[in-house]
């Protein structure tokens, strides 16, 4: 892996004195913005939009939305009015404070005045991917007893309501919605709803949302977060994507991930700027063009995506004005170093990889606009966050070697629980302080962090141990690789062999020859006992709609296994 360095850049927030912050800050000087610290009565929904709409920001845009059919905008004023209508539809049917509300629709401004509304009333809101088919939508609601869903006339198809006894009222987005004591329609109600809504103020400890996660094993878990995230959401959209009052800023994250929460809807109005949110499915020109419409200024997305736009070609970026565009941000999977190559060649801007998870709800250890970045590494711990490696006892490990990712406990937007699952929330503490990822990872002397692989992806090949990822990576290099995934296939003799699957580039066709040549390839660049001994050729490579490859996937067609749960699987 390089070490070679990128310099830095701007430095908004004063982190370039990365370590005297570090060692000095407390997440109660975060508080101090805010003036709930006094009551600790909160509610973060008034936090990321009321507040605004009391001051001169209330006809600043606050959400910029387009799809392929329509395109508008919100001011805050316009979206704390909007937010408090759809609250108050929910609340005509009865909900209250710590109510299950999921959201199965595609994204659109409802999705998002739905959202704020049931959080404004001190309810848990659930937000679900729309391409959710029947028994995925089901195990969710069953396990939460969500009481009521709001969706859209073309999912509804894929609700089993009669199934559903905890299930007392469905609210349709849609037109020519027929009510009845179940269905409820959206668009009558809303225009009829009051735009004044006494927002429930809630303890900072009281849930907010609920994200189901698929582990490699077993149910999807559904990952409660609490309102006094806001702290973390808020300090990391200063430090991390550098948010300015000035700037437009575009994640392109589904709320259905929790990307597309806490960094689509928290952190960036939470911070007070514009938003912008692209309905409809992945097209690069679409994408770029999206960048320009509306002079994105700080972007975030993801490295599935930076890849696809680089496969799409260095001729299509440069049919557009991307002059605005001052900071790039990536989460969800490690960053390969070409990536930020390419990023670099086109935009003349570094791409900055993050690290969290749902779990942690909030960005954890990343690359900062002033900091010296090593490519490939997720960089270093935010400050009021410690991460170290330690081993399968708790133990710190010393620096440059691989174990598990872990961190102390008590970061502000830490999970609370596991719904229904308090044993399964228990079994993430290690030696009751330790957090512990289920990433294997290292760090260097100087304290950047290096992924190298979920702990259960790790191969052990004839004694070494190797990451996927920096395998995948090197073979991302290669001219004629698109997307590969990378396993260990069990071996008689050496415990482990590496298998890669592989998709091409355009162009490109399979062949006895091209896989030599990749093997060679791998063998030059990283290391012989790293060079896939097979290597197998696919049209495309399963993925999670955040674009992980799934390699659990991957290994079960392989061995002939069961794959697990598949919800979260592209389609
Ligand atoms: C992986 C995403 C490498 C990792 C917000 C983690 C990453 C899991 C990175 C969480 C990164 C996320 N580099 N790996 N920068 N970011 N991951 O819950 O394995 O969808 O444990 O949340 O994604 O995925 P989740």
């Amino acid at each position: 892996m390089t070490t070679q360095t990128l310099s830095a850049k701007t430095d908004h927030y004063n982190l370039k004195n990365y370590d005297e912050v570090y060692n000095s800050f407390q997440w109660s000087q975060v508080e101090q913005n805010f003036s709930w610290h006094a009551t600790g009565l909160v509610n973060i929904a008034h936090e990321a939009i009321d507040r605004h709409a009391k001051t001169e920001k209330a006809n600043k845009v606050a959400l910029y939305y387009s799809d392929q059919y329509r395109k508008e905008q919100y001011t805050f004023k316009e979206m704390k009015d909007y937010s408090n209508k759809a609250g108050n539809v929910l609340k005509n049917i009865g909900v209250n404070k710590g109510n299950r509300v999921f959201i199965f629709m595609p994204r659109s401004p409802e999705l998002y005045f739905v959202l704020l509304g049931t959080i404004k009333l001190g309810a848990i809101a659930g937000p679900l991917f729309e391409a959710f088919m029947e028994g995925a939508v089901k195990d969710r609601l069953e396990d939460s007893s969500a009481k009521v869903l709001v969706t859209t006339s073309e999912l509804l198809k894929r609700v089993p309501v009669n199934e559903l006894p905890n299930l007392e009222k469905v609210v349709i987005v849609g037109e020519d919605v027929k009510e009845d004591e179940t269905y409820i329609d959206f668009t009558k109600n809303f225009e009829q709803a009051s735009a004044t809504l006494d927002v429930k103020w809630v303890d900072r400890e009281d849930g907010m949302i609920l994200h189901y996660t698929s582990g490699s094993t077993g149910k999807p878990k559904g990952v409660l977060h609490v309102h006094n995230a806001m702290i973390q959401h808020y300090q990391t959209a200063k430090w991390v994507l550098d948010l300015k009052d000035d700037d437009v800023y575009w994640c392109t994250a589904d709320p259905g991930w929790v990307t597309g929460t806490t960094y689509g809807v928290f952190a960036p109005w939470l911070a007070g700027v514009s938003n912008v949110i692209r309905g409809g499915r992945f097209s690069p020109s679409d994408w770029y063009q999206t960048l320009e419409n509306y002079n994105v200024t700080v972007w975030y997305s993801a490295p599935t995506a930076f890849r696809m736009l680089m496969g799409a070609g260095d001729e299509l970026i440069k049919n557009y004005n991307l002059s605005s565009l001052r900071h790039v941000v990536s989460v969800g999977e490690p960053l390969n170093p070409e990536v930020i190559r390419w990023g670099i060649k086109v935009t003349n801007l570094r791409i900055h990889d993050t690290w969290w998870m749902t779990e942690t709800g909030s960005q954890l250890i990343c690359n900062y606009p002033s900091m010296e970045m090593k490519p490939g590494s997720m960089g270093k711990p935010i400050p009021g966050v410690e991460a170290a490696i330690v081993d399968d006892e708790g133990n710190v490990l010393p620096p440059n070697r691989m174990g598990n990712l872990a961190i102390k406990k008590g970061w502000p937007s830490m999970m609370r629980a596991i719904w229904n699952n308090m044993e399964k929330y228990e079994s993430y503490f290690l030696a009751g302080d330790w957090y512990v990822s289920g990433d294997s990872a290292y760090m260097d002397e100087e304290g950047y962090f290096w992924f190298q692989g979920r702990i259960d992806d790790v191969i052990m090949t004839s004694g070494e141990r190797v990451g996927p990822f920096e395998i995948e990576s090197k073979l991302l290099e290669h001219p004629a690789i698109a997307e590969a995934g990378v396993i260990g296939k069990p071996d008689p003799v050496r415990g482990e062999i590496i298998k890669a699957f592989i998709a091409l580039r355009d162009g490109y066709e399979q062949s006895a020859e091209l896989q030599e040549d990749i093997r060679n390839f791998v063998k030059k660049g990283l290391a012989a006992h790293a060079a896939p001994r097979e290597i197998e050729f696919k049209d495309k490579l399963p993925k999670t709609r955040s674009g992980k490859i799934m390699r659990r996937v991957l290994k079960a067609w392989e061995l002939d296994l069961p794959t697990g749960d598949l919800s979260t699987m592209e389609d």
